[in-house]
């Protein structure tokens, strides 16, 4: 049975690994520490996992633990650090998205994997979502010929997106903004389903709706004097486990979970716009905006043979719409439509299946769902890019980022 160690006793570590973990995995798999710089989070996640060791040095652990490998569950401008010094220390790292923020971390794991020969898997979710795979399978299969353009519309709500805006995602230095923090999803899912590499993007950002638009704002939501009228008070009290969480731990090391998402230091975009050209010749149109009053995505790729559209909405008026369709239009312009059940379970049914695959393992994969850290780096490399083209004005190359 093999170990593994968490780095970061992060929601998304509670959430995901620990929950379907103990409901699913652990016959397969020996959860063998924690570590976090907060022991409050840390002491909670190593108590669900059945009181697994619990730590406030990395190194140590890895000494006392011998790991297989390291599963790093933290803040996104740590991964690089923590998946090299995994590498190094002989394990193999499975990570979150993004794998990294930036092209010089991006090359810095791309370097440590292939000279200690250890593994980098990076848990691109999206790709075990049953929607998204048959989109694969078709475009995979032909269904369209040859992939000439795609177009992706990514609408966050005001619940899913403000919450960016609340904590250390709303830095650039921690999370490298929603171009790479949210995005790495839906830019591996189109690099995916092109089957190509991005090689130049051109990008607009800006932020008009969170930041300091607007007079009425405090720090954070807990203390707010305008909470009874801010449609964005969220109550860090009102559910047990944010409360114990996040609020009982902030006297350690000051993270609010509860920003004002109007606050004036914000530096990350809340609407964005980019171009991106493949090298097999396709072209990509990418939306994002974190404010929408429902939350979806719509996708459409037209090909040599047709066009496939697909579409899936999941909050505000659009919650109760029934099942995902995939629409296929052939050369001559007829349809035949696939409906997709709603699947329930967390992230589209993506994560008990991405946890299978990594804990018990030994699965078919002809569609390549599996991902390493070629995929991790070229999604992030979009989103990099584009957050220097937004600066620059001009377009990036995403090669000369990569070496
Ligand atoms: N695949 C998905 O769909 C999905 C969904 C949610 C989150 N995530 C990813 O999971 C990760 C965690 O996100 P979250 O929102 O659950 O985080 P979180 O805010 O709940 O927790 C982050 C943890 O990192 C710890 N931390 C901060 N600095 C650290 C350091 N230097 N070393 C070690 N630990 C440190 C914090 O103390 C905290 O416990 C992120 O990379 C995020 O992108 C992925």
């Amino acid at each position: 049975m093999k170990r593994y160690v968490f780095v970061g006793a992060s929601n998304r570590a509670m959430g995901m690994y620990v929950k379907l973990y103990a409901e699913e995995f652990k016959d397969y798999a020996e959860l063998a520490g924690v570590f976090d710089i907060n022991s409050v989070r840390a002491g909670i996640l190593g108590k669900a996992c059945g009181n697994i060791p619990v730590y406030g040095d990395f190194d140590r652990m890895i000494r006392e633990t011998k790991p297989d490998a390291v599963i790093v569950t933290t803040v996104d401008r740590y991964h690089d650090e923590y998946i090299v010094k995994a590498l190094e220390a002989g394990c193999d790292a499975i990570t979150e998205k993004p794998m990294t923020i930036d092209a010089e971390k991006s090359r810095a794991i791309l370097e440590a994997e292939k000279r200690t020969g250890r593994k980098v898997i990076v848990t691109f979710n999206c790709r075990y979502m049953p929607y998204v795979a048959r989109v694969k399978e078709l475009l995979k299969g032909g269904a369209i010929g040859k992939i000439l353009n795609a177009d992706l519309e990514w609408m966050l709500d005001r619940s899913h997106g403000a919450d960016y805006f609340r904590r250390w995602h709303r830095y650039m230095r921690n999370s490298g903004g929603l171009l790479v923090h949210k995005a790495t999803h839906h830019f591996d899912m189109i690099n995916w389903w092109l089957d190509q590499n991005p090689e130049e993007v051109f990008a607009f950002g800006t932020r008009n709706f969170y930041g300091p638009t607007r007079e009425q704002r405090g720090e954070r939501c807990f203390t707010c004097p305008y909470k009874n009228k801010c449609e964005f008070f969220w109550d860090i009290k009102a559910d047990d486990f944010s409360r114990r969480f996040y609020l009982e731990a902030e006297k350690e090391d000051g993270y609010f979970r509860d920003g004002c998402v109007f606050a004036g230091d914000i530096d990350i975009y809340d609407t964005m716009s980019v171009n991106v050209k493949y090298s097999g010749g396709a072209f990509l149109s990418y939306s994002l905006v974190a404010y929408s009053p429902y939350e979806g995505w719509k996708v459409s790729f037209n090909g040599t043979e047709g066009r496939l559209e697909a579409e899936e909405f999941g909050s505000g008026i659009r919650r109760d719409e029934p099942n995902g369709q995939i629409r296929l239009y052939n050369r001559r312009g007829e349809c035949t439509t696939y409906d997709m059940m709603k699947n329930n379970g967390a992230h589209g049914g993506g994560d008990e299946e991405l946890l299978r695959d990594i804990f018990i393992g030994g699965m078919s994969d002809p569609l390549g769902k599996k991902s390493g850290s070629f995929s991790g780096a070229m999604s992030v490399l979009i989103g990099a890019a584009a957050n220097i083209s937004i600066k620059t004005k001009k377009p990036v190359n995403i090669k000369e980022l990569l070496y």
